[in-house]
C-alpha cells in the first residue's frame, strides 16, 4: 500500500445544497490528510482540461453549463490508499447505482427527470480522480505545488 496524494472537487450542487461540512468530514474520517482547499469559480479552459476525456460525449456541453463560473470546492488530500479510498467513498457516477453509505448514494437525488434518462448531466455532487496519474494531472490544474502541505485536522462544524 502506497502514500497518494488525490483530488476531490465538491461540485456547484454539493455547495449550493450545504453539503460541504458533511462531505469533508467523510473524507477526514476515512483517514485522508488535507493538503489544500479553496472555493473557486472555474473557467470553461480548466473544466475542459479537468474533463478532457470527455470532450466528444453528448453529454458535455451540458457538463460545462454545470460546472464554468460556478462554486466549486477543490481539495487535495494525501493518505495510505488516497485514490482508491476517495473514490469509494464518493460510489458510482449514477446516483441510482451508488450504495447507501456513500456520498453519492446517501445524497443525490433521483429526479423524475433521472428516471426518465432526461437529465444531462448527471449532477452527483462531488469528483474524486479516477487513478493516480488522473489525481496528479488534476492536483496540478486546480493547485500550485508550492500551496499543497499538510493542514491538520478541520473542524467542519464552524463550514457553513
Ligand atoms: P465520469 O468520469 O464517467 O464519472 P465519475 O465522475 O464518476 O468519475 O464522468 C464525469 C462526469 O460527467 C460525471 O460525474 C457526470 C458527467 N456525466 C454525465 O453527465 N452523463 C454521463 O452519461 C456520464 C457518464 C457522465
Amino acid at each position: 500500500m502506497a502514500v497518494e496524494r488525490t483530488l476531490v472537487l465538491v461540485k456547484p450542487d454539493g455547495v449550493q445544497r450545504g453539503l460541504i461540512p458533511d462531505i469533508l468530514e467523510r473524507f477526514q474520517t476515512a483517514g485522508l490528510e488535507l493538503l489544500g482547499l479553496e472555493l473557486t469559480y472555474p473557467s470553461e479552459d480548466r473544466i475542459a482540461q479537468h474533463y478532457e476525456e470527455h470532450h466528444d460525449e453528448d453529454f458535455y456541453p451540458t457538463l460545462l453549463d454545470y460546472m464554468v463560473d460556478q462554486p466549486v470546492i477543490a481539495v487535495a488530500y494525501e493518505g495510505v490508499e488516497a485514490v482508491s479510498t476517495a473514490r469509494k467513498l464518493v460510489g458510482d457516477t449514477e446516483p441510482h447505482n451508488a450504495a447507501p453509505g456513500t456520498i453519492r448514494g446517501d445524497h443525490a437525488h433521483i429526479t423524475t427527470q433521472h428516471a426518465n434518462n432526461e437529465a444531462k448531466p448527471v449532477k452527483n455532487l462531488v469528483h474524486a480522480a479516477e487513478d493516480r496519474d488522473a489525481a496528479e494531472r488534476e492536483l496540478n490544474l486546480w493547485f500550485d505545488e508550492g500551496d499543497l502541505r499538510p493542514v491538520g485536522r478541520l473542524d467542519t462544524t464552524h463550514i457553513r
